[in-house]
């Protein structure tokens, strides 16, 4: 009977082609339940003589079913390591290196750039410091007017200079050195000295708008931002206009919309040029008029992406750029 195991094991081992296959063949044979074990565990009830002739048998093929193990282990190790050193998929694609993303902001700028573009704007920048003059008197905001409280600003001790609160200076900037008609859009960073919350942060990005002529009106207006509504939500969306106050504008207003699901969100605000705005860039204001305005560009990502809170963009977080 014995043999018999011995046998059937040597025919077995054979057939072993995995490590888990040679765990399964050491517990049928070698294991606590295997066979050889019960073999020697049922010693005991034998006479002393059988005890002895049948133990050292069984002992001699326990002994040489382990070394049918251990070698077969060596061998599995041995095939291991000669597919790690000497088998190279010359097909297998490569690593790839890590590559870096867009930013959601970028991403929207430059899909409200590329919009604006196709209706024939140029897309103009400007500096973040500016002067008091270009950010707040050449756009009808004196010294000591109460409206100057709306841009909480960061000023630059000793300088006389600003970090700008909006892009609205670029208007100015623009006009001074080039004649109507014209159209241009100007994004940047802008930056206000006030308390964060999920909507509000020290630095943000505005894209300012400005189109100038002799008979540019409010339908315009309507006309161009109603397009570029449709083009960058691509979807079923109102708008409206509501009255506001803006010292550079008159009539000022404030652009709302509202998309599928959610209710009315403030997303710029808008205007006719004041004609004072023109007048201290040396234009003539009785013969031409134009429409100003500010979108948010942080809100515009936030909407498009449903990010609901604005400090995310400037938080560096690896896990939330990887999304865009
Ligand atoms: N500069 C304004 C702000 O930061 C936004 C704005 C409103 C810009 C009306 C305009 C405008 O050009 O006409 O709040």
């Amino acid at each position: 009977m014995i043999n018999e195991i011995k046998q059937r094991a040597l025919q077995e081992i054979n057939q072993v082609n995995n490590l888990k296959e040679l765990d399964d063949f050491y517990r049928k044979y070698i294991g606590k339940k295997g066979e050889i074990t019960k073999i020697l565990r049922s010693l005991k009830d034998l006479s002393e003589r059988e005890r002895k002739e049948k133990g050292e048998l069984t002992n001699k093929i326990k002994k040489e079913i382990i070394n049918l193990i251990n070698s077969k282990k060596l061998k599995f190790a041995n095939d291991l390591n000669h597919q790690k050193t000497s088998w190279i998929d010359v097909t297998a694609p490569g690593l790839l290196p890590s590559q870096g993303y867009p930013h959601p902001i970028s991403l929207v700028q430059e899909k409200i750039e590329e919009s604006f573009q196709s209706m024939g704007f140029s897309v103009i920048e400007g500096p973040e410091i500016e002067t008091e003059h270009y950010n707040f008197d050449a756009l009808n905001i004196p010294k000591n007017h109460p409206a100057r409280d709306a841009w909480d600003t960061f000023w630059i001790k000793n300088f006389d200079l600003l970090l700008r609160t909006h892009t609205s200076p670029m208007q100015a900037r623009y006009m001074e050195k080039n004649n109507p008609p014209l159209r241009i859009i100007v994004p940047g960073k802008c930056f206000r000295h006030e308390a964060t919350d999920s909507s509000h942060d020290v630095q943000f990005y505005q894209l300012e708008g400005l189109m100038v002529g002799k008979n540019i009106s409010m339908a315009n207006f309507k006309g161009v931002i109603e397009a570029f509504l449709k083009d960058f939500f691509g979807s079923k969306l109102k708008m409206r206009l509501r009255p506001g106050y803006f010292p550079f504008t008159e009539p000022s207003f404030e652009v709302d919309i509202k998309r599928e699901k959610g209710g009315w969100l403030e997303i710029m605000g808008a205007g006719m040029v004041h004609p004072n705005v023109f007048k201290s860039v040396g234009y003539l204001p009785g013969k031409l008029q134009g429409f100003a305005f500010g979108i948010g560009i942080d809100r515009l990502a936030m909407l498009k992406y449903k990010i609901d809170d604005i400090r995310m963009f400037y938080s560096n977080d690896l896990r939330f750029l990887k999304q865009f």
